[in-house]
């Protein structure tokens, strides 16, 4: 395994690994100049080996849930590897998360990056065609990361690329993450059962706890006695975001986060038509992370920003099927700042 560190005039510092693409630190500074991690992750580069819940990875071929690991394309039934009960999740036993990948190094004016390359064969994890696939990360001096998902294949198949960053903007093992404020661009989200396969409606957010388009606690309603948190245990679903699924070349802001006691501030754009809102909900506090702290529920939270859920399998969503000759692009901007 390889480390990488990119750096900015800001103080703003990131360390990658090749393995999985992983960010095991993010140095962001607070209002008073403070510089923090604001990552969650483990010491020791073996732990991400053997026990992460895809903390800073790359998560592909198809970042999320496909029902019984399951889907027909083009008159044919793949069956994929299940990995969440009876579901697949963020591609497998072995996904991108858990991958070595090529990584070259780039300096650019006003930025510095990580060009990060890798092929999956045809056939891994059950998925159809040779998928070629480039994660571009960039640090800009307007203390922004970029994330680029370029990818093409030679035969039809899933794509859903995406990162499973967990952030505490107070600072990693400083507590848990329910009183920082979330606002979301989203008017509805997609219900899921109780195995967070989605249920195929879309349901407006107006009156019930997931309603975040005004800034609001994400402890706020956490506990509130609703279906849809039980079977999340928390937040754990995916926001539809309000935008044209149809003009996705351009980013549009997706999510603001804002921790008080730092002043850290953090917000997504994104190409993509949804957003995973993952409140941390299965850390249980068996996992001891970096300096030996231990990971308790809802210590990070996740923006997973995505197309949707089991799409494969709800002709409705947008489609996610990546066709031999075409290009996959997807980009999100992750910009950080204080108030
Ligand atoms: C995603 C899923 C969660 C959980 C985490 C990893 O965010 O939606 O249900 O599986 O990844 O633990």
């Amino acid at each position: 395994m390889r480390q990488y560190t990119l750096k900015n005039t800001h103080r703003m510092e990131l360390r990658v690994l090749d393995y999985g693409g992983i960010i095991v630190s993010l140095a962001v500074p607070d209002r008073t100049g403070r510089v923090d991690d604001v990552v969650l992750g483990f010491d020791r580069l073996e732990d991400y080996e053997r026990s992460s819940p895809y903390f800073g990875a790359i998560i592909g071929r198809f970042g999320n849930r496909i029902a019984r690991g399951r889907f027909t394309l083009d008159g044919r039934t793949y069956t994929l590897a299940t990995n969440d009960g009876h579901n697949h999740l963020h591609g497998g036993v072995k996904g991108f998360d858990k991958v070595m990948w090529e990584v070259s190094p780039f300096e650019r004016q006003d930025s510095t990056g990580l060009m990060l390359r890798y092929t999956s064969r045809d056939g891994e994890e059950g998925y159809p065609g040779t998928v070629r696939a480039t994660v571009t990360y960039t640090l800009t001096e307007g203390n922004e990361l970029i994330f680029d998902y370029e990818a093409t294949s030679d035969r039809a198949t899933p794509v859903n690329l995406t990162h499973h960053s967990y952030f505490n903007l107070a600072g990693e093992g400083e507590g848990d993450v329910l009183g920082h404020v979330l606002t979301l661009n989203a008017n509805s989200f997609t219900p899921v059962d109780s195995t967070l396969i989605p249920t195929g409606e879309i349901r407006s957010v107006a009156g019930t706890p997931f309603d975040f388009r005004a800034p609001t606690a994400i402890g706020a309603r956490i506990g509130q006695d609703d279906e849809q948190l039980r079977y999340g245990r928390g937040y754990d679903h995916n926001f539809v975001l309000d935008k044209d699924h149809d003009v996705p070349a351009s980013t549009t802001l997706a999510a603001r986060v804002f921790e008080p006691s730092s002043g850290r501030v953090m917000e997504v754009h994104t190409t993509e038509p949804g957003v995973q809102f993952y409140s941390g909900n299965f850390l249980d506090g068996t996992l001891r992370g970096k300096k030996g702290t231990v990971y308790s529920p809802r210590s990070g939270f996740t923006l997973e920003t995505q197309h949707f859920p089991d799409s494969p399998n709800h002709p409705d969503f947008p489609s996610t099927i990546l066709a031999p000759g075409r290009e996959y692009r997807s980009r999100t901007l992750l910009r950080f700042g204080v108030r």
